[in-house]
C-alpha cells in the first residue's frame, strides 16, 4: 500500500499541539512482522541529530582526535527535520515503537524541540503514541527540560560518569562542573520526564572509584542508574580490554555494601539487566555489551545525522537513505529499501567479538552514529 508522504508536517505548518496525530498507512508489513535473518523484529530507531558535542569524554570524543580541525558534517549534509520525520514515519509503519534522539549532544541541534513535537505526532499503525526518548549529557537540560516535555518528549536519559567534581571534569575533558548536570536531572524530573535513567560508562582507573558513591547517591530516588561497560566502539578511544570493568564486578562492589537481587528485564530487547536493592531502595541497570552481549534480541536501527541507516552500532558502513529521500517522492520505494536491508540483516558484532578483534576494523564513531 502506498502512503502519502505529504502527511509529514513541515516546520512552516507546525503547530503545537499538532492538530491531529499522524498515523502512517501500513506499508509492506501489515502486522509489523518485518524480521531479520535472526528473526529479530525492527522495534527501535535511534536518530543522531548532530555529530557535535560540547564535551570531549575520554571514551567517546578524545580531545586529541576531535580537534577544531575535525571534519564534522557540514550543515548542508544534515537531514532536515522533515526528512527525519519522513524516515521515522516509514520505519514506524514497519514496527518501530520507540525512538531515541542522540548525537553527539542532541540539545545542540537548533530547534530540536520542534523535531520532538513533529515526531510526537506519529502513531503506530495500531494508533498508539511512540515512546520518544532523548539521551543527553545534561549540560543544557536545566534550560531545556520544560520545552522538551511541552513538545511531547516522553523521557530523558542523562549521561553522568562521576559525582566527584574533579573526576567528572577529567572524564568530560572540558572542565564542565557536575553541579549543572545534577540541576539538569532535577529540572527534567520536575518537568515530568522521568523516570530518568542515568548512564555511567565505567573506565578502569578513571572513574571506577565512583561506582559505589554513584549507587549510594541515586538509591532511594526515582532515577535509575545504569552502569555501562566501556565499549570498543569507533576507532579513536584506544580501547583495551583491561580498561573494562565487567558488570559482574560492578554488582559485586555495590552488593557488598547495599545488597542486590536480580530481577527480570521488562522487555527481552532491553539493553540492561536489572537489579533491585533488597531494602526497597529502587533499582540499577547493567549494560554489559562486552561481557554478556545482547545481540540475539537487538531490535535497533540507527539513523545518522546525514541520513545513513545502520543496522549495528559497530557497522563499518551504512545505507544511504538521504539519497533516496532526495530523489524519491514515493514512500513505498524507501519503505521497500528499508525492508530489504532489514531482512538481510545479520549483525551481531558484540556476540562475535573476542578480545582479539582487530582494532584496525574500520568502524563509525559513536558521536556520529549515536549512543
Ligand atoms: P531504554 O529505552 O531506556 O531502555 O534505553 P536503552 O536501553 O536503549 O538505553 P540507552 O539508550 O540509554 O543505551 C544505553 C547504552 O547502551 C548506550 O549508550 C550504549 O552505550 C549501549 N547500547 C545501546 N544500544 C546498544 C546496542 O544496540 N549495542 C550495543 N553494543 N550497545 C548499545
Ligand atoms: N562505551 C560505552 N558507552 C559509550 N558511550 C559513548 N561512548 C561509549 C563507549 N566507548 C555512550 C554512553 C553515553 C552515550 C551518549 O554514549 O552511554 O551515555
Ligand atoms: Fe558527548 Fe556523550 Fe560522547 Fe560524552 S559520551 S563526548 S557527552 S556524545
Ligand atoms: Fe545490536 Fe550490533 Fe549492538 Fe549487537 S553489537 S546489540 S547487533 S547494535
Amino acid at each position: 500500500m502506498k502512503s502519502d508522504h505529504k502527511k509529514v508536517i513541515s516546520i512552516a505548518e507546525f503547530r503545537y499541539p499538532p492538530a491531529a496525530p499522524v498515523i502512517p498507512a501500513q506499508l509492506e508489513t501489515p502486522s509489523g512482522l518485518l524480521t531479520d535473518t535472526l528473526a529479530r523484529p525492527l522495534r527501535d530507531l535511534r536518530i543522531s541529530v548532530t555529530d557535535r558535542c560540547n564535551f570531549r569524554c575520554v571514551y567517546c570524543m578524545p580531545k586529541d582526535v576531535f580537534t577544531t580541525d575535525y571534519p564534522y558534517l557540514p550543515h548542508s549534509s544534515l537531514l532536515s527535520f522533515e526528512e527525519i520525520v519522513r524516515v521515522a514515519q516509514i520505519l514506524v509503519a514497519h514496527g518501530v515503537e520507540k525512538i531515541r534522539l542522540t548525537g553527539g549532544e542532541p540539545l545542540l541541534r537548533k530547534d530540536v524541540e520542534k523535531l520532538v513535537a513533529m515526531l510526537s505526532a506519529l502513531r503506530t499503525p495500531a494508533g498508539a503514541p511512540l515512546d520518544l526518548a532523548l539521551t543527553t549529557n545534561g549540560s543544557l537540560l536545566a534550560r531545556k527540560a520544560q520545552a522538551l516535555k511541552d513538545a511531547g518528549l516522553t523521557r530523558v536519559t542523562v549521561s553522568l560518569d562521576a559525582l566527584d567534581d574533579a573526576t567528572f571534569r577529567r572524564m568530560n575533558d572540558v572542565d564542565f562542573e557536575v553541579a549543572e548536570v545534577l540541576r539538569g536531572i532535577e529540572a527534567a524530573h520536575a518537568a515530568g520526564l522521568g523516570p530518568i535513567k542515568i548512564n555511567m560508562v565505567v573506565k578502569r582507573g578513571m572513574n571506577d572509584a565512583e561506582i559505589v558513591p554513584m549507587a549510594r547517591h541515586f538509591k532511594d530516588t526515582p532515577h535509575i542508574l545504569r552502569f555501562i561497560e566501556y565499549m570498543d566502539v569507533g576507532n579513536s578511544n584506544g580501547w583495551k580490554m583491561d580498561d573494562v570493568i565487567p558488570s559482574s564486578e560492578v554488582v559485586r562492589r555495590i552488593h557488598e555494601q547495599m545488597p542486590l537481587t536480580e530481577i527480570a528485564r521488562r522487555q527481552t530487547s532491553e539493553t540492561a539487566s536489572r537489579w533491585r536493592y533488597r531494602d526497597g531502595g529502587g533499582e540499577i541497570g547493567l549494560v554489559s555489551s562486552v561481557t554478556q552481549a545482547f545481540c540475539s534480541s537487538c531490535t535497533r536501527a540507527r539513523l545518522s545525522t546525514e541520513g545513513m541507516l545502520y543496522t549495528c552500532l559497530f557497522a563499518s558502513g551504512g545505507h544511504d537513505l538521504r539519497a533516496l529521500l532526495r530523489t524519491s517522492r514515493n514512500d513505498a520505494e524507501i519503505s521497500s529499501a528499508v525492508a530489504h536491508l532489514w531482512r538481510a540483516r545479520e549483525d551481531r558484532y558484540s556476540a562475535l567479538r573476542t578480545a582479539n578483534t582487530p582494532a584496525s576494523a574500520k568502524r563509525v564513531e559513536m558521536s556520529y552514529i549515536g549512543g
